[in-house]
């Protein structure tokens, strides 16, 4: 009998081992596997709360235009027309709400402009795009195009 324990000795280690483990795993789980995770499968029903609940950053062009009317024409004439406001000017809803207060970005056009214009294969050949050293040297794009509204 004692043979016998003793030689199983191994095998209980093994499970104790695994039970432990199996204790760690469910403590860990429930603490950091968020509420509502299951309710509706993978998907988290509170998500749409905590998602519902964070800050607006984006105003949407139509408010930009209600106080920018000279920009909004240019734009509108002009070929940057599809273009929404904050897709230039970053995010910029806390400045809709108080202009003074809050800035928006005046982007560097140095950057700016290449992002979308630089010669790149990868790029649709209908897509206007020019090799930038080429075209302008270490002139700003904007000395030759208008930002709103690029060709006159
Ligand atoms: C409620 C009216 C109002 C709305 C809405 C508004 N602006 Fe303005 N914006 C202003 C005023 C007023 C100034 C001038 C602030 C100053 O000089 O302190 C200004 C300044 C700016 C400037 C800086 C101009 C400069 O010379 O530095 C930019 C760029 C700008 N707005 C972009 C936007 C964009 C983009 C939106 C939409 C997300 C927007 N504005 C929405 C009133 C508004
Ligand atoms: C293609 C990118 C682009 C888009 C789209 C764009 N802007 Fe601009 N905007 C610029 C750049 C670049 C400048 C800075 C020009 C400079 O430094 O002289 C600027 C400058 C401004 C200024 C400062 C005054 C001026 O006219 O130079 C205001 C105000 C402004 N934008 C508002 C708007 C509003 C409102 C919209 C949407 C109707 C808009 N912008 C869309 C790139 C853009
Ligand atoms: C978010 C992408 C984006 C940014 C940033 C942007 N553009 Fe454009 N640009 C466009 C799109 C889209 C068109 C319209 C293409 C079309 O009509 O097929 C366009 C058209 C143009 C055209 C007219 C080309 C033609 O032959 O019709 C010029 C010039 C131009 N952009 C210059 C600029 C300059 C200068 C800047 C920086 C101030 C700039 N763009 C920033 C997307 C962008
Ligand atoms: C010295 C003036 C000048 C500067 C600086 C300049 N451009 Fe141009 N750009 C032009 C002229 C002029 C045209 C029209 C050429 C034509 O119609 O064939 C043009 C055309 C374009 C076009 C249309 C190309 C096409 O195939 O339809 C794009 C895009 C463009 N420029 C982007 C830029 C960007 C981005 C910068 C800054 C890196 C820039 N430009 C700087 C003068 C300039």
């Amino acid at each position: 009998m004692r043979k016998v324990l003793k030689e199983s000795e191994h095998l209980l280690r093994l499970v104790a081992v695994f039970a432990v483990g199996l204790v760690l795993f469910l403590v860990i789980r429930q603490a950091i596997v968020p509420k509502g995770f299951g309710e509706f499968g993978h998907y988290r029903g509170p998500a749409l709360d905590d998602i519902a609940a964070r800050p607006i950053s984006f105003a949407g062009h139509a408010t930009c235009e209600a106080c920018h009317d000279d920009q909004a024409k240019t734009k509108a004439a002009g070929k940057h027309a599809g273009l929404s406001c904050e897709t230039c000017h970053g995010p910029a809803a806390a400045h809709t709400e108080d202009p003074t207060e809050h800035a928006v970005m005046k982007p560097d056009p140095k950057v700016l402009c290449v992002r979308c214009h630089e010669a790149d294969p990868a790029r649709p050949k209908s897509f206007p795009q020019v090799v930038s050293k080429d075209h302008a040297g270490d002139t700003s794009c904007i000395e030759c195009h208008k930002p709103h509204s690029p060709l006159p």
